[in-house]
């Protein structure tokens, strides 16, 4: 278990600074600290991780607190994001992103000096074989094995536990790998999406991918290709979709849209065929692309790969496999809208190789507006997947140039990447 004291100024950074945490899993446990002298009384086991601002930061000095028997302390500011021994300066504009990367850095390799790993009792699974024993702790330090591997737990086990106020078990570290494999094997999809960031204003949101890097320029210009396609696109239908794209706010569907119009519209700036006609096109794309759902909360499975979809009730794998093609028929017979916006709508999942649905796409169908939006889409998909987490962004890139490595796909990609490389990693 790793401690992280939360001590700040500012109430805003603690709401802030407290879910990122929470996100990253159990093994971490957030204290907020309101007076300084706390510090000198935390024992030295528990001292792992700090998080301040910079007025907060001075007072540990004053007040004497050993900042070295700290593993590391964050210090947030208006500063370069840099490491320097334990600490580590976080620009306050980028809090969000460098959190997540530097704790999630910090776990992965601290928990080699971690004994033992908690996991909440909703968390785990019931009667099925554990992987590893599980352990409770009976008084400070001292654990003691209440289930060995292949054992199962039992609902009933687990509310013995609750009624004694045991809400937590552990692992023994070496058994972190195999206890995540059995979870992530075996939990439903929807508990594994329950962890992805979710942003539930559009103002949070514009903050968001500004925070990540992206442009602001980027976000005004998609606030007006809204508004002139309000007042462009006067006939019923086309009101009915922008209304229902409205009503996505706040949803998977529509953070997940606007960021495939963010990547699209950034990278598209290096291109000179980028027109204000394409530009419309490519937002139009965006906000109408996943509109096919029946059920909007499959929209966050599309993702997931032809086999784990084939895992799911019939009805919701018809709904995920059926989804482009779809609306891209409704939209067929509407006049105001241009065909290489339904081709978009229609093709976004056909260039994924084997997971590639409803069928796969031959490269002569598709021309570099096309190809920038499906590429654009899939990395805003890989962007969900591993949670925003800026480190991970070259083998996302990576991923991607396997896959696009032919003749035209190859000179669009080149751009895609230097543009995602300014944006993330400058
Ligand atoms: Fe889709
Ligand atoms: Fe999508």
């Amino acid at each position: 278990m790793i401690n992280c004291y939360l001590f700040f100024n500012d109430s805003v950074l603690v709401e802030k600074v407290t879910p990122i945490l929470d996100r990253l899993g159990d093994t971490i446990s957030g204290h907020t600290i309101l007076d300084v002298k706390q510090f000198n009384s935390i024992e030295d086991f528990r001292r792992d991780l700090i998080i301040a601002d910079y007025g907060s930061f001075q007072l540990l000095e004053t007040e004497n607190v050993d900042i070295d028997s700290y593993k590391k302390i964050f210090l947030i500011g208006e500063v370069e994001t840099e490491e320097d021994d334990n600490l580590v300066y976080i620009n306050q504009k980028h809090l969000l992103t460098s959190i997540t990367q530097y704790v999630s850095d910090f776990l992965e390799n601290g928990l080699a000096k971690v004994e033992y790993i908690k996991f909440k009792l909703e968390k785990l699974l019931v009667d099925l074989p554990l992987p590893c024993n599980l352990l409770i702790l009976k008084s400070r330090d001292k654990f003691s094995e209440f289930k060995l591997a292949g054992e199962k737990l039992s609902t009933e086990t687990i509310k013995k536990l609750e009624s004694k106020t045991i809400n937590s078990v552990f692992i023994k570290n070496e058994d972190f790998p195999k206890m995540m494999e059995f979870l992530n094997k075996n939990r439903e999809i929807s508990d594994i999406f329950d962890e992805k960031i979710l942003i539930d204003t559009v103002a949070a949101l514009h903050e968001f991918v500004i925070e990540m890097g992206f442009d602001e320029r980027i976000v005004k210009l998609i606030k007006n290709l809204h508004k002139n396609i309000e007042n462009q696109y006067t006939d019923k239908d086309i009101r009915r979709l922008l209304a229902r794209f409205k009503g996505t706010q706040g949803s998977f569907i529509y953070n997940h849209s606007f960021l495939t119009s963010m990547i699209a519209l950034s990278v598209g700036e290096n291109f000179s065929w980028m027109n204000y006609e394409n530009r419309e096109k490519i937002y139009l794309a965006s906000i109408l692309h996943d509109l096919g759902f029946r059920k909007k909360e499959n929209a966050f499975k599309e993702y997931l790969g032809k086999e784990k979809i084939g895992q799911l009730p019939q009805e919701d794998q018809d709904d995920i496999l059926a989804h482009p093609s779809r609306f891209s028929k409704i939209l067929e017979n509407s006049k105001n809208i241009h065909p290489d916006v339904i081709k978009m709508i229609e093709l976004h999942h056909g260039l994924d190789g084997e997971n590639s649905y409803p069928k796969m796409v031959n490269e002569s169908e598709i021309n570099p507006l096309i190809l920038l939006f499906v590429i654009s889409h899939e990395f805003s998909v890989g962007l969900y997947k591993q949670n925003f987490n800026a480190a991970k962004v070259p083998s996302l890139i990576n991923g991607l140039k396997l896959r696009f490595k032919e003749g035209k796909y190859k000179t669009l990609l080149g751009n895609f990447e230097t543009t995602i490389n300014t944006i993330f990693l400058a």
